[in-house]
């Protein structure tokens, strides 16, 4: 029996709660009976027969194609997502369109389905590594009360996580081409594959987008930019973070994460202005960007190095030559509560829909 999740705008029906158990074999089944016990459900999403045409369904993940008729046979879970597909430019009717095209973007696809899941393993070991980085972008999303958000690409969920702690009211949406990283979204978020230069969305269907670390293996960083400011209404917001060129954190991910993969690491950062620049040219307005010094915070040293290992997939160093090469590129602190500090830094980017 698939587990139904309910937007935040539809709770109000189903007296707060955000899943529901339901049997059916259908979307329009499970549409029907969620409509028994809580009258008025269909007629929120359900009009002259069809799916609303400002909603799409996502099961286990994958966009449907047959709206109401969509089988659910053996799925697990079942979301309701905005204006998916509307709006958008050619063949995105088809929501297999979104996926990644063949060529350099399908090589990344396939190192990203290697490394996500020791990525996931690094964030079930020590799920406050990264808190002030998150915080920091957190800060800059500026999610209000029941605000919809695109969490873009989200690897395991972990920006839509920080998200729902923050304000559980929202309706998060987390695109990830990867499988392997998706399998790491916790099943309360709306999780849909799609291409990061072709977002699977209709114009103006989220007030938020947020992006944390996923753009410094993108071909064509503006085409992604353009279609963050699609997706947003009007006066909407998109925060953008991601590594520096010609910093310590660029140096290690080129050097050490590049030769103790298997699949190598060749990220293009962000040189000063150019996110702002970014920005500007995809039509965003009051646009600041700042590179931010932080750190990543562990209880010992030898979970950070363990977690570093993961994060980065460092399967051809044991673990001495992992330490032996954050400490060459980074000066390791200790905090008042003797946790241990790596220093990390990214640029921070903000711009409102114009
Ligand atoms: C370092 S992870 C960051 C994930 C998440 N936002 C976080 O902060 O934990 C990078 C993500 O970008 C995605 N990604 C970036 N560029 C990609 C590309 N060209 N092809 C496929 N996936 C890409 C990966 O699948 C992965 O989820």
């Amino acid at each position: 029996m698939p587990i139904v999740f309910v937007p935040a705008p539809l709770r109000s029906l189903t007296g707060g709660q955000d899943r529901l158990d339901v049997a059916g074999a259908t979307v329009g089944a499970l549409v029907d009976a969620i409509e028994r016990a809580h009258p008025g459900f269909r007629a929120r999403v359900v009009a002259d027969g069809e799916l609303r045409p400002s909603l799409a369904v996502s099961v286990d993940g994958d966009l449907v194609t047959r709206g109401l008729d969509e089988p659910v046979a053996g799925a697990r879970e079942v979301h309701f997502v905005p204006a998916l597909g509307g709006g958008h430019g050619p063949g995105a009717s088809d929501p297999h369109d979104a996926l990644p095209p063949s060529g350099t973007a399908d090589a990344y696809t396939r190192i990203f389905e290697a490394r996500g899941g020791s990525y996931n393993a690094a964030h079930a070991l020590v799920p406050e590594a990264r808190e002030i980085e998150r915080s920091l972008l957190l800060d800059r999303v500026d999610p209000g009360p029941g605000l919809r958000v695109l969490d873009v690409p989200a690897g395991g969920g972990y920006v839509a996580d920080g998200l729902r702690l923050r304000r559980p009211d929202l309706s998060v949406v987390c695109v990830e081409p990867a499988a392997a990283f998706a399998a790491g979204i916790d099943a309360g978020h709306a999780r849909v594959r799609g291409a990061l230069q072709r977002l699977p969305f209709g114009d103006a269907c989220f007030d938020r987008v947020a992006s944390l670390a996923g753009t410094h293996h993108l071909e064509d960083r503006l085409a992604f930019f353009r279609e963050c400011r699609r997706v947003l209404r009007p006066g909407g917001r998109f925060a953008v973070a991601d590594a520096a060129a010609d910093t310590p954190v660029a140096r290690f991910l080129n050097g050490p994460v590049d030769r103790f993969t298997t699949t190598g690491h060749d990220g293009r950062f962000f040189a000063a202005g150019e996110a702002a620049d970014l920005l500007v040219r995809s039509g965003f307005a009051t646009v600041v960007e700042e590179h931010v010094p932080y750190s990543w915070i562990f209880p010992d040293r030898h979970t950070m190095v363990r977690y570093c290992g993961l994060l980065f997939g460092l399967v051809r160093a044991r673990e001495a030559e992992v330490d032996e090469a954050i400490q060459a590129h980074f000066t390791i602190t200790e905090d008042a509560d003797g946790r241990v500090c790596l220093p990390w830094s990214l640029v921070y980017a903000t711009g409102v829909a114009g």
